[in-house]
């Protein structure tokens, strides 16, 4: 019989659920984002977050299961994220979760948004034709994250690289914020950055003999580049604004690009693994998932953009390993802010 899994996200901004079959056929995915609530603010605000999910979470699941074609009863266990995200966000999710397994009595699976994120390659969506086998090299590159995780086995990680300070896609959100354009930042920069010439360059932070990463660097250099071109705090007369913002933006992003491809393939080298998984917003970036599939000898597995971004199947598909391990959470499992992975 296969395995049902209703997964629920919530750790952040979007709302999501999905339904998952046997961990890799996905039944559907419904994602509710607030990115135009938060808009205003440039950035997520943690107590409009954790409203809007208590206002969005039942008819995302109602859609999610609608579109699977099956009832609640029907699910072999419910996923949810318990960790790491914001505590009122993550909340909501886990409170419905329990609710749900409660009342039906099903499993109730606690799944680390981080694995979450590298679980989603193992949807059939993603490009992972011939399974490499472990171990593999794995990049985590979200809003709070970039972290690269030697995965040795379903479930056991080893942390051996990540940002310092600024997380990728909070540097490319801070980015968007000096360039003007909108929240969240990432899509935009990779957006304007289509058509670039090249000229402007912004410095790498490499800091070497480690595979730990720094970002804030790069975001001041920006800074005082775009004040240097007379684009911030507000654009100077004579100025070609959008040219400037074309090539800034795209210099900002080939930096970060460069410093991840680089460290990526390199850790891969180092610890000998027979491939590479890629997950979290940022790997929804074009030129860095082209940059990375270029420099790597060995396979590069990725999902498709929608489903680097946060989302309930992703939830689901981890949560279907964990489940085939028994790996049952209690029933008065708590949110955990700063989960860890590896
Ligand atoms: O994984 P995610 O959806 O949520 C978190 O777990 O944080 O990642 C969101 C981050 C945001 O910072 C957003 O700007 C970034 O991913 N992002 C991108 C792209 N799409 C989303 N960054 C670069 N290029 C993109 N195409
Ligand atoms: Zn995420």
């Amino acid at each position: 019989m296969a395995i049902k899994i209703l997964g629920i996200e919530t750790s952040c901004d979007d709302t999501a659920a999905g339904v998952v079959e046997d961990g890799s056929k996905l039944l559907s995915n419904v994602i509710s984002s607030q990115s135009q609530l938060h808009a205003i603010h440039g950035g997520v605000v943690p107590e409009v977050a954790s409203r809007q999910h208590v206002r969005d979470l039942v008819p995302v699941l109602e859609r999610a299961t609608a579109n699977a074609g099956l009832g609640l009863e029907e699910m072999d266990a419910i996923a949810v994220t318990y960790g790491p995200g914001l505590a009122g966000s993550l909340i909501t999710g886990v409170n419905a979760a329990k609710a749900i397994a409660y009342s039906l009595g099903i499993p109730l699976i606690g799944v680390n948004h981080l694995e979450g994120h590298i679980y989603a390659s193992w949807l059939a969506q993603s490009n992972l034709e011939d399974d490499p086998g472990f171990p593999l090299a794995c990049l985590v590159a979200s809003g709070g994250h970039t972290d690269l995780l030697l995965m040795e086995g379903h479930g056991k990680y080893k942390l051996v690289g990540r940002s310092r300070d600024d997380a990728a896609g909070e540097a490319f959100d801070k980015a968007a914020r000096i360039l003007g354009l909108g929240f969240p930042g990432g899509p935009e920069i990779q957006r304007v950055s289509e058509g670039a010439t090249g000229e402007e360059k912004l410095p790498r932070a490499w800091m070497k003999d480690t595979l730990d990463f720094s970002f804030s660097g790069l975001k001041t250099a920006l800074l005082h580049m775009a004040q240097d071109r007379g684009i911030y705090p507000s654009p100077q007369e004579g100025v070609d604004q959008e040219r400037l913002i074309r090539e800034l933006a795209a210099a900002f992003q080939e930096s970060v690009v460069d410093v991840i491809s680089s460290k990526l393939v390199d850790m891969a080298a180092k610890y000998k693994v027979k491939g590479l998984v890629l997950g979290g917003g940022v790997t929804a970036n074009t030129r860095l998932r082209e940059e990375i599939i270029r420099r790597s000898p060995l396979p590069v597995i990725v999902p498709p953009p929608i489903l680097c971004t946060d989302n309930g199947a992703m939830i689901a598909a981890c949560g279907y390993f964990q489940y085939q391990r028994g790996e049952e959470s209690a029933i008065d499992i708590d949110v955990d802010p700063g989960l860890p992975l590896g």
